[in-house]
């Protein structure tokens, strides 16, 4: 298998999963500003793509996944229960994607959004904004459908995967080196609490901390109604 984490530049993470013998390719959670790459990357590859996921509906950016969707004929994939419009394949929970011989397991986790999912490969673990890495806690529970209470009791579905899975999350500060879901249990301040109510006071302090989301009222009905914007203010 070959696994990449495609974004030169920003804080949100895509990745790129190509079963290497059928040449077949999963794309997570690709941000539209990098479309062009995105295309580039699948030519020059020779890869054929299968499907474009997006973990959850986005907040802080405009999917590239409709826009995959109608480029390159690949199936739009996201939670059954989504409002997202564009969506080509509804995810139930437990589903195995097929990428060639490389299978993708569905767990729902709702949340950060009622519609989020965990992409499970047999090595990697890709978290979106459910989990990210050691310090980062998890992502905020205070924007369009998140539920801090869900979130609290969907970390437990954690419980179940195997230690050795390297948590690849939806953003991270630049160069952040990925561990694995082990690591994060012992450095993770969230996989380390013990009731909702510690769970509770961290989310309002660090919420607090991070204010608005800048892009929310260009990305998040780009994403519900699967359209660009005529003008996107961050790309002109
Ligand atoms: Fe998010």
């Amino acid at each position: 298998m070959h696994f990449e984490q495609l974004n030169k530049t920003g804080w949100a993470q895509t990745y790129l999963l190509v079963d290497s013998t059928s040449k077949s390719a999963a794309i997570i959670d690709p941000v539209y500003d990098f479309m062009d790459e995105y295309l580039s990357v699948i030519e020059s590859k020779g890869v054929v793509l299968k499907y474009a996921i997006a973990t959850h509906t986005h907040a802080d950016h405009i999917t590239a996944c409709y826009s995959l969707r109608e480029s390159t004929g690949c199936e739009y994939a996201m939670w059954k229960d989504t409002p997202c419009l564009g969506v080509s394949h509804y995810l139930n929970e437990e589903d195995v994607l097929m990428v060639g011989s490389l299978p993708l397991k569905v767990h729902h986790v709702p949340g950060h959004t009622n519609d989020h999912v965990l992409i499970e490969s047999p090595t990697h673990l890709l978290t979106g904004d459910f989990l990210f890495t050691g310090e980062g806690g998890a992502g905020r529970d205070d924007l369009p459908s998140g539920r801090v209470h869900a979130h609290w009791l969907s970390l437990k579905r954690l419980d179940s995967l195997d230690g050795n899975l390297l948590v690849c999350t939806g953003h991270e500060p630049p160069g952040t080196e990925m561990k694995s879901l082990d690591w994060n249990r012992e450095h993770n301040p969230v996989l380390n609490m013990n009731s909702f109510e510690e769970y509770s006071a961290w989310q309002e302090k660090v919420t607090a901390g991070l204010g608005s989301v800048s892009k929310i009222k260009s990305a998040l009905p780009a994403n519900l109604f699967a359209e660009i914007p005529e003008e996107i203010p961050w790309m002109n």
